[in-house]
């Protein structure tokens, strides 16, 4: 699948990589794109991968990611483009400057806000409630850790369901994309856990139990 990844730092490089690594064909898509950062990146990765502009990497994409930081996450949606009938996934967390705590929340979301500035695209929530370090390792002894998404097109989230659980990921669905006001706050918890309570950033990951 043709990929588009907006942002290739901790999230959207990490991405990029495991699902070249699983043969999709992946753009990073970022403000320099023959930067030195994005140019390593795209070499260790190999023939999969390549860097463009923001525009050129959301027309490329089936799907586009974005994996920004919330600041400066409408201004990449806005530099995208035209993304209507895209499926957009949607990374980020709109955390305060000093991690402590999110400047959006309980009423509204990132997500929806996403949602609102990429018209028409299918927009699905994923990949934001746990660190970047675990997306190439999410078991933890005998079990997957979960990946929370949500969002209003089933069909987008079938697709970004394959591209979670291709990576080990036991995908939940969370139902409709007002969820991402529960999902950015759980990524808040896990923040907290990591680098408050000394888990670390490899330590520690949700799990839905079911009966
Ligand atoms: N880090 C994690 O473990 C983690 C986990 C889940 C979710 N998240 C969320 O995911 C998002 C990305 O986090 P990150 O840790 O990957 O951030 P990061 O390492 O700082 O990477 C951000 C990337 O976005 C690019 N960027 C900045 N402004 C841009 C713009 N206007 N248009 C296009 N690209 C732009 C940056 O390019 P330059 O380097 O050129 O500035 C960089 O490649 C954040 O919202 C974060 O809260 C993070």
């Amino acid at each position: 699948m043709k990929i588009g990844v907006i942002g290739a730092g901790n999230v959207g490089g990490a991405l990029g990589k495991l699902w070249a690594e699983k043969g999709h064909e992946i753009m990073f898509g970022v403000p320099d794109p023959r930067g030195a950062k994005v140019q390593e990146l795209v070499k260790s990765i190999g023939k999969h991968a390549r860097a463009g502009s923001v525009k050129e990497a959301a027309s490329f994409g089936e799907v586009v990611v974005f994996a920004t930081p919330w600041p400066a996450t409408q201004d990449a949606i806005k530099s995208s483009g035209d993304l209507s009938d895209k499926i957009v996934v949607d990374c980020t967390n709109p955390l305060a400057p000093d991690l402590s705590g999110l400047v959006i929340g309980t009423t509204n979301s990132a997500g929806e806000e996403v949602a609102r500035w990429a018209r028409g695209a299918k927009v699905v929530k994923a990949f934001n409630t746990i660190g970047a370090p675990n997306f190439g390792n999410p078991r933890f002894g005998s079990e997957a850790a979960s990946m929370f998404i949500c969002g209003d097109d089933a069909s987008a989230k079938t697709v970004v369901s394959t591209l979670a659980s291709e990576l080990g990921f036991e995908v939940v669905d969370a139902g409709p994309l007002t969820a991402s006001r529960l999902l950015e706050p759980l990524a808040m918890l896990w923040i907290h856990l990591a680098f408050k309570q000394g888990l670390g950033p490899t330590g520690h990951a949700f799990k839905l139990l079911r009966r």
